[in-house]
């Protein structure tokens, strides 16, 4: 069974207006069909709106975050709700940068998730460990924890509404990326843990991507590897032909 590829930008505090347009006119053609590559940009809050108005057919728009209440007074923060009325489709939620900066927690970004499901955006949910957790050798028990704690009460039936990030902290911005083979198999052991909680079948179709300094040299190495069903990309994600060369790779999936 196929699952659908997916690369994802994730342009963190990056770019202005303009740039962000430019961007969404470079590459609205030229992307291929959606059915071939989900091919998905996650922008800052402020963006949204104007990006969702100008994406074409084959490309989707996605936040960065939200909040896991419908509503409230929480200055700063954009509701599931909000970002619905605004027809976006995709949400980042627990980036180690959140986790790291704004106190995301394991819990906070279960209830986002959940969240997101209900109000029928696809949540993109992001695990990865320090790098002294790699350097203990405790990196699967730790993912796993991470991706348990994140599903939590979330039925059988909604899993494949989202989309898991495998991102190792250390490789995130600083050039160093995973191997393929150390990708793979962290990524392999997720898909294990998925299939402890909801079975083989479900396992099987879960997208489960990698991110952490994907480029446009390294990716179709990445790709090749049998788990990984494509990227969130940070750098290599804000020009849109560096963009569109990872795009490109993940159609040979
Ligand atoms: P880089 O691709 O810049 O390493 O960022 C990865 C990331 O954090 C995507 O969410």
């Amino acid at each position: 069974m196929r699952r659908t590829p997916v690369i994802a930008g994730n342009w963190k505090m990056y770019k202005t207006k303009d740039d962000a347009l430019a961007f969404i006119y470079a590459v609205n053609l030229e992307v291929p069909e959606f059915e071939k590559v989900e091919t998905v940009i996650c922008a800052p809050s402020i963006f949204l709106r104007d990006l969702v108005k100008r994406e074409g057919e084959n490309l989707k728009i996605g936040a960065q975050n939200m909040h896991y209440l419908d509503e409230g007074a929480y200055t700063g923060e954009v509701s599931a709700p909000m970002l619905r009325s605004y027809g976006v489709d995709y949400v980042v939620i627990g980036h180690s940068e959140r986790r790291a900066y704004y106190n995301e927690t394991d819990e906070s970004v279960n209830l986002k998730a959940i969240q997101a499901i209900k109000y029928d955006l696809t949540p993109i949910v992001c695990c990865g460990e320090s790098l002294e957790i790699r350097e203990a050798g405790t990196t699967n028990d730790f993912v796993k924890q991470q991706v348990i704690k994140a599903y939590q009460n979330i039925p059988a039936e909604d899993v494949l509404k989202t989309i898991i990030a495998y991102e190792p902290i250390w490789a995130i911005g600083t050039g160093r990326t995973a191997t393929p083979e150390q990708a793979n198999e962290t990524i392999q052991a997720i898909r294990e843990v998925i299939k402890s909680l909801y079975g083989e079948k479900i396992s099987e179709q879960l997208r489960i991507l990698y991110g952490g300094s994907v480029n446009p040299k390294n990716v179709d190495s990445l790709i090749a590897m049998p788990d990984i069903d494509g990227a969130l990309v940070g750098g290599a994600s804000l020009d849109p032909t560096s963009y569109l060369t990872l795009v490109k790779a993940a159609l040979k999936k």
